[in-house]
Formats: structure tokens, C-alpha cells, sequence
């Protein structure tokens, strides 16, 4: 080994092939789907960086089924995601947030893919991270792919991370062996793993939510927040970050620990955001890194969804820290 550069770099092909191999059985079906995401994560990258160069910023002028007001790059992603799907040939199920209902493909794929194609595109006109969030589960035994496939608890996902498109794109993901962090090297046209191992802190006195719905929140939630504000222990207040794209907030948390959450309140009784592709993954991805995702009640996890766009209340982030919530919340 010269030691002058990296000579064995492990791309992410390369990292779910050793993956594959831990798994009893498992075919190259998994790799083959992955490679089709990331194509999805690198074409999306390229589109949302020259946004603002071909006037792809700004409003597409349509709703989606949740009401949000769909950006160029909202209705974009959703389609490169769509067809690299499509073109993947292992994929039967797709939920995605701009589409009303599933996305049924014929043939013989194994998985359905839930997304929400880019995750902050409130914030996309002002240049602040945003993200594709994704949770995969196996077609169920001698299911042909319908929404049933995909109406399950968190705990039957096989997969789910996001990619976040800041300075870099970076691909969090888990598999259900931990959480690993790769990174895209636009020259390689690789993703690079980063960050092996991901694990977040058990404590951090960082909290996230958007208190501008203070005035709707239920007592309790309210005191929570006030007992971080204005500690009683005479300890240190907490610091406050929020940024409004759940991709960059949580990536944060994971990173450096603390809490997230999207409280229900009296205007939205399950909050703002949807359990299938914004509850489920960052869930699995926080319970994989050592930290914890609750409703605010239950672990998140174990919810079953009875619609595709259902919402729920998200509290997320370092064990101690949902623990000290989930405690207030009683
Ligand atoms: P999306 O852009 O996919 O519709 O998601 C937006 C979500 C999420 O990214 C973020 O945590 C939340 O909306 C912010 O909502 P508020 O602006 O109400 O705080
Ligand atoms: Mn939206
Ligand atoms: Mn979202
Ligand atoms: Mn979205």
C-alpha cells in the first residue's frame, strides 16, 4: 500500500454487495434496486443544482393529495423517481407523496418503494437543503403488488434512508444493520461511503420544532417545550435549530443528537407529516443509529397505516432526549 491516496475506496454498490452476503438467500435483486435509487438520487442532485440556472424554481401551479402546492422540482423528482422504478424492473408498488394513489407496475419485482421525492421544497427557492426520502418492503407472499403491500408497519421495511442535496449529496441508509452515510462524488459519479457506522449521541440539548404552532399544542407538549426554554434545575436552556426541511433537521440530530418533532396540534390532530414516507424511514433510521421515534405516544414503528398519505405526529432523535419527552408527554 502506497498510502499516497485512497486506493480502496467502497462505493455503495460495493457496500450492499457485502451487505448481500451477511443476508441467508438473499439474491442481487436488493443491489440491482439500489442502483436504480441511485441513479434517482444523482439525477435529481444534477436537476436541483441547475434549478436555478433553466428557471426550474417556482411553483409547478398544482396541488398534491395532501394540499401541499407542488414545486417544479416537487413534480421533477417525482417523475425521475417514478421511471427509475419503473426502468428497475424489480419494483411492483410505488407510493410517492405527489401521487394520489400507488403506482402498480406489472412483472415480476419483489419490492415497494415509498418516497416523498424531495422532502423541504418549501425552502428549495431559498437555496436551503432539501431531500429524496425513501422505505423499501418486500412484495408480501403471493401478493401480485397492491396497496396492501405497503399499508405495514415500520417494523416490515427491509430498507429506508434519504439522500440530502446540500454542499454534497449525501446518502443515509439503513438495511436494518445499522445506519451507514455515503457521500456523492460528482467526479467518481459515486457514492462514497463517509460515514460507516452512524450512531446517534444518547443526549443533546439541542431541540427542533416549529414553534409557530405553539399557540396550538395540547398543555403538555407546551410545557415540554417550556421545561427545555426554562429549565427548573437551573442547568442550561436548550439551543433551538430548526430549519423546516425534516431531511436537513434530522440529518442534524443524527448527527449531533438532540430532539426533533412535528407535534400534533388543534389544527392537525396528526400533525403535518405522512408515516409512510417521512415517519417510517427517519424512524427506522433513529432506532438503527440508537435513538428512539415515537407518535408521541407509541413507538412509531409498529403503527399501521390504514391510507398511503396518512399523517402523524413525529418525535424523533437521541434516546435520553425522547425518553425526557415522552416522560413530560404523559
Ligand atoms: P415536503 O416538502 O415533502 O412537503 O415536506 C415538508 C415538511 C418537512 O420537510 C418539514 O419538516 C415540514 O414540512 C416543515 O413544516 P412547517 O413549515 O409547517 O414547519
Ligand atoms: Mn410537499
Ligand atoms: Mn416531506
Ligand atoms: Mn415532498
Amino acid at each position: 500500500m502506497s498510502g499516497l491516496v485512497e486506493t480502496d475506496i467502497v462505493t455503495l454498490s460495493r457496500f450492499i454487495l457485502a451487505e448481500q452476503s451477511k443476508v441467508p438467500g438473499a439474491s442481487g435483486e436488493f443491489t440491482l434496486l439500489l442502483n436504480s435509487l441511485q441513479f434517482a438520487f444523482k439525477s435529481i442532485a444534477y436537476n436541483i443544482r441547475r434549478a436555478t440556472l433553466i428557471n426550474l424554481m417556482g411553483l409547478a401551479g398544482a396541488s398534491n393529495s395532501t394540499g401541499d402546492d407542488q414545486k417544479k422540482l416537487d413534480v421533477i423528482g417525482d417523475e425521475i423517481f417514478i421511471n427509475a422504478m419503473r426502468a428497475s424492473k424489480n419494483v411492483k408498488v410505488v407510493v410517492s407523496e405527489e401521487q394520489e394513489d400507488p403506482i402498480l407496475f406489472s412483472g415480476n419485482g419483489r419490492y415497494c418503494v415509498v418516497c416523498d421525492p424531495i422532502d423541504g421544497s418549501s425552502n428549495l427557492d431559498a437555496g436551503v437543503s432539501v431531500g429524496t426520502i425513501f422505505g423499501i418492503y418486500r412484495v408480501k407472499e403471493g401478493s401480485e403488488g397492491t396497496v396492501d403491500d405497503v399499508l405495514r408497519p415500520g417494523t416490515e421495511m427491509v430498507a429506508a434512508g434519504y439522500t440530502m442535496y446540500g454542499a454534497s449529496a449525501n446518502l443515509v441508509l439503513t438495511t436494518g444493520s445499522g445506519v451507514n452515510g455515503f457521500t456523492l462524488d460528482n467526479s467518481l459519479g459515486e457514492f462514497i461511503l463517509t460515514h460507516p457506522n452512524m450512531k446517534i449521541p444518547n443526549k443533546r440539548s439541542i431541540y427542533s420544532v416549529n414553534e409557530g404552532n405553539s399557540q396550538y399544542w395540547d398543555e403538555k407538549t407546551r410545557g415540554y417545550f417550556e421545561s427545555l426554554k426554562f429549565p427548573k434545575d437551573g442547568s442550561k436552556p436548550y439551543s433551538a435549530r430548526y430549519i423546516g426541511s425534516m431531511v436537513a433537521d434530522v440529518h442534524r440530530t443524527l448527527l449531533y443528537g438532540g430532539m426533533f418533532a412535528y407535534p400534533a396540534d388543534s389544527k392537525s390532530k396528526n400533525g403535518k407529516l405522512r408515516i409512510l414516507y417521512e415517519g417510517f424511514p427517519m424512524a427506522f433510521l433513529m432506532e438503527q443509529a440508537g435513538g428512539l421515534a415515537t407518535d408521541g405516544k407509541r413507538r412509531m414503528m409498529e403503527i399501521v397505516p390504514t391510507t398511503i398519505h396518512q399523517r402523524t405526529p413525529v418525535w424523533l432523535g437521541s434516546k435520553g432526549e425522547i425518553e425526557k419527552a415522552m416522560e413530560a408527554l404523559k
